[in-house]
């Protein structure tokens, strides 16, 4: 099956980028392949992934790990399992530190309370000592992102960040990658069931459909203006529905039709089954991107072949 296919993306400098779609549509797979984290049974066929102009999929393994935690690091889609249940957390900061910058033990304390009071722990020497079974989930999603952040990467990745909050901590955690973006510059490409999430905190958004981008574009425009007929399905739903709150993966607004067998080979346009607005010519072979303003594009033929 093809998991991913004609991505075609720009992440820059310390923007926030949204990628937005519903469950299986490829997003952690996408990240997954820029951070050389794919499984063994996985290959990639084609394309590149540029770092600073260097194509990050003919690193070595060994060189791909020195850029992966200190240039371009990653919050995972399962905070809980991505940290040590028998180590206490500040160790955990600390072995990020240790394996990038050189630097004593009391240094590296150091660095991590700082690091801590950073993602908003008050009492950072408590917090350094614990467990992650005595943290809550939200404390416990902020050790992860100070982890994250410790070698200041100039791209963070983070896989759901959210979506396992509730309401209040979700705004919290969002009000603090902000943050880390204004202080220090960090571009941070955000992974997400969530259209509101996308239209108040990223700068553009992609939208991915079937292992597609169908729509990227500057996200204000975006959600106001929608034009692909996905994008324009989803952004009703969600104004039809803004009382119900953030969406999530149980609750992606819900379009009629089912999502494409990932396992079927399509020779037209992958959304054409569900499209409101299918032509002809969608179902015998697949549109290209097109840029129908200088900021945007869109993959469909309502828009140019
Ligand atoms: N390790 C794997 N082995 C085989 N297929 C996989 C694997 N991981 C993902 N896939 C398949 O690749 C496609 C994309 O999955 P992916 O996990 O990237 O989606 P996603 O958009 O991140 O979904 P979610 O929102 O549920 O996290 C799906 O059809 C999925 O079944
Ligand atoms: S290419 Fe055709 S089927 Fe696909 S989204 Fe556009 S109009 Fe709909
Ligand atoms: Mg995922």
């Amino acid at each position: 099956m093809r998991a991913l296919n004609g991505i075609r993306l720009e992440i820059r400098r310390s923007e926030i980028l949204g990628i937005l779609g519903e469950s299986g549509c490829g997003k952690s797979t996408l990240a997954h392949a820029i951070l050389g984290l794919l499984p063994a049974h996985a290959r990639i066929v084609a394309g590149e992934v540029l770092w600073h102009g260097r194509d990050l999929l003919r690193f070595p393994e060994s060189e791909l790990r020195t850029i992966r935690g200190r240039e371009i690091s990653w919050v995972s889609q399962q905070p809980a399992l991505s940290l040590n249940p028998v180590m206490c957390v500040g160790n955990q900061v600390g072995e990020v530190l240790r394996a990038h910058v050189p630097s004593t033990s009391t240094e590296r304390r150091e660095r991590v309370c700082e690091l801590l009071r950073e993602v908003g722990f008050e009492q950072p020497t408590t917090i350094y000592d614990a467990y992650p079974h005595q943290l809550s989930g939200g404390q416990r999603q902020r050790v992860v992102i100070a982890q994250s952040v410790a070698c200041r990467p100039a791209l963070l990745i983070a896989d759901e960040p959210t979506s396992k909050l509730d309401g209040l901590l979700r705004s919290e955690i969002v009000g603090l990658l902000s943050k880390l973006r204004e202080r220090h510059g960090t571009a941070i490409a955000i992974i997400t069931h969530d259209p509101t999430l996308c239209a108040t905190f990223a700068d553009r958004v992609a939208l991915m459909y079937a292992g597609r981008i169908v729509e990227l574009g500057n996200s204000a425009e975006v959600f106001a203006r929608p034009l692909h007929p996905y994008t324009r399905a989803l952004v009703a739903l969600v104004r039809s529905s803004m009382v119900a709150g953030p969406s999530t993966r149980e609750h992606f607004p819900r379009i009629e039709g089912e999502s494409p067998d990932p396992t079927a080979v399509s020779i037209g346009c992958s959304f054409e089954p569900r499209c409101a607005e299918r032509m002809e010519v969608c179902a015998l072979r697949c549109p290209e991107d097109v840029a129908p303003e200088p900021s945007r594009f869109v993959n469909c033929f309502k828009y140019g072949e």
